[in-house]
């Protein structure tokens, strides 16, 4: 694992956006696979600002994400893919059509899974980006999420739904189940870059790094893949023991 620490959550956000926007400029024909949360808005307000400045393009790129919240629709406005669509999609030439995000208003969650996971074997992930929860999750892959996991129906814990009630009027209005990527899904990608920022990402980032692998934390599944590049402010960096 590499790691790369920067002053500030800027500072990340721009050094992650060189390396994503070479990658789109190298390979126009690239699979990015994204996360939401708040912690890849710096990112993708400067792939925007280079989209507007500097013309990349994003025409012929797909992009699968991790996971969407079961029960709300797409146009719901609490949705990942309302998210996606409001924070990079919407300000960029990306066609819709090559857009992948689970639909989490299915009525058939385990076909849905399925069809997601056929998809995501005929289109290998490039340069996968991550987040990760206080508690050490990716994706929605909670502790105790085998490593072996495909995409598939998920139970949020009580910390995660507290920790994205910010974004929901009440906490009774967080969905208590999603759609993930498995942790499988993740390892498959080509390069993996995980992000975080803050203070309170730190026990999870040291845990990730410095633990034994184990399903208490799943982002210490990545010490098992050979390319994670680990983007950290000085915060989250600020219980690594080097
Ligand atoms: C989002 C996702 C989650 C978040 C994580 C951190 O698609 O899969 O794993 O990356 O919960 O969220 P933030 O960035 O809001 O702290």
């Amino acid at each position: 694992m590499e790691i790369k620490v920067f002053k500030n959550y800027q500072e990340m956000s721009e050094g992650v956006a060189k390396l994503i926007i070479n990658q789109v400029i190298n390979n126009p024909q690239s699979t990015l696979g994204l996360a939401t949360g708040s912690t890849p808005i710096g990112l993708y307000q400067q792939l925007i600002k280079d989209h507007v400045e500097n013309g990349t393009s994003y025409k012929n790129v797909r992009t699968f994400n991790l996971d969407e919240y079961i029960g709300l629709s797409k146009d719901h406005n609490q949705s990942y893919f309302y998210f996606m669509k409001e924070q990079l999609f919407n300000h960029i030439d990306i066609s819709l059509d090559n857009v992948f995000i689970p639909d989490g208003g299915t009525h058939d969650v385990e076909a849905e899974c399925d069809a997601y996971n056929q998809k995501l074997s005929q289109s290998p992930i490039d340069i996968q980006i991550l987040g990760i929860g206080t508690n050490g999750h990716i994706g929605f892959n909670e502790p105790g999420t085998p490593f072996d996991s495909v995409t598939q129906k998920v139970e949020l814990v009580e910390g995660t739904r507290k920790d994205n009630a910010r974004f929901f009027d009440s906490m009774d209005e967080v969905p208590t189940h999603a759609i993930s990527m498995g942790i499988k899904n993740i390892l498959d990608a080509n390069v993996v870059i995980l992000l975080a920022s803050g203070k309170n990402k730190a026990d999870a980032i040291k845990t990730m790094v410095e633990a034994k692998p184990h399903v208490d934390c799943p982002a210490s599944a990545l010490q098992n893949h050979p390319h994670v590049i680990v983007y950290v402010d000085e915060e989250a960096a600020s219980k690594l023991s080097k």
